[in-house]
């Protein structure tokens, strides 16, 4: 019998308990920055310096995180389910708390990428991408981040693994940032979706169904709820 598919969309809120801040709550990154400044083409033209400072703190940050117990319980389903985690988040925190299939839609802080060629994308060593890292054809390597006006290229793939999902997750998103959160809409009308967020988030419908509690204690019990069902 084929195996219930599970396609986990997750946002910053799973990260929130490893200490990596999220964007949009009170005291969030973009109350600390200003989007222009740090995360869009023309920052990195006006200013890599500051551009790249900013993705080397985060960088700092997510090395010394350690996935929480949402992360584990996202990677436990695993067990049962065939899962595919779609993540906005550009740490590697689901990696590393076992899950075999993550699509970083928003790209991964790890990694560097060519400005002259977008397909060379290398891994950085150590926490700093530093002014004259270049790839091999010389030119200077920039964060591996898709950048507010920039195209998001893996949404086609994203949304066909949500177009062949029984089940959605939604989880620690706000759903404020598009195309990622018009993804939802790929799930064939019918099938459930769950959100967990302690807050409010824009989805409704006899098919929503939420836990409102942080990821750490609403994803754990949803995983055990699943893996009961999905095993009995
Ligand atoms: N557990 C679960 N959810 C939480 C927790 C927690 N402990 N703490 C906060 N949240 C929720 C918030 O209630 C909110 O719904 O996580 C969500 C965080 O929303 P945002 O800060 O908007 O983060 P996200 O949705 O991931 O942002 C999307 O915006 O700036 C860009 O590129 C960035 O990928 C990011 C994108």
């Amino acid at each position: 019998m084929a195996r219930t598919r599970i396609v986990v969309l997750s946002g910053a809120g799973v990260s929130a308990e490893s200490g990596l801040g999220t964007f949009r709550d009170s005291g969030g990154l973009w109350e600390q920055y200003r989007i222009q400044d740090v995360a869009t083409p023309e920052a990195w033209a006006a200013d890599p310096v500051k551009v790249l400072r900013f993705y080397d703190m985060r960088r700092e940050q997510c090395l010394n995180a350690v996935p929480n117990a949402a992360h584990h319980a996202i990677a436990e389903l695993e067990r049962v389910f065939d899962v595919d985690v779609i993540t906005q988040n550009i740490d590697d925190l689901h990696e590393r708390a076992g899950s075999s299939r993550v699509l970083h839609l928003h790209g991964e802080l790890l990694k560097a990428r060519s400005t002259a060629d977008p397909s060379f994308v290398t891994r950085i060593n150590g926490p700093s991408l530093g002014l004259g890292l270049r790839c091999p054809l010389g030119s200077q390597l920039r964060p591996h981040i898709v950048w507010f006006g920039e195209e998001v290229p893996l949404i086609p793939v994203a949304a066909a693994l949500i177009a062949r999902a029984d089940l959605l997750i939604v989880v620690g998103t706000s759903l404020q940032v598009h195309p990622a959160a018009g993804l939802v809409h790929a799930l064939p009308h019918g099938r459930p979706i769950w959100v967990v967020d302690p807050k409010p988030v824009p989805l409704s419908g006899a098919h929503v169904h939420t836990i409102n509690s942080k990821a750490s204690e609403g994803m754990p019990l949803l995983a055990l709820e699943l893996l009961r069902e999905g095993s009995a």
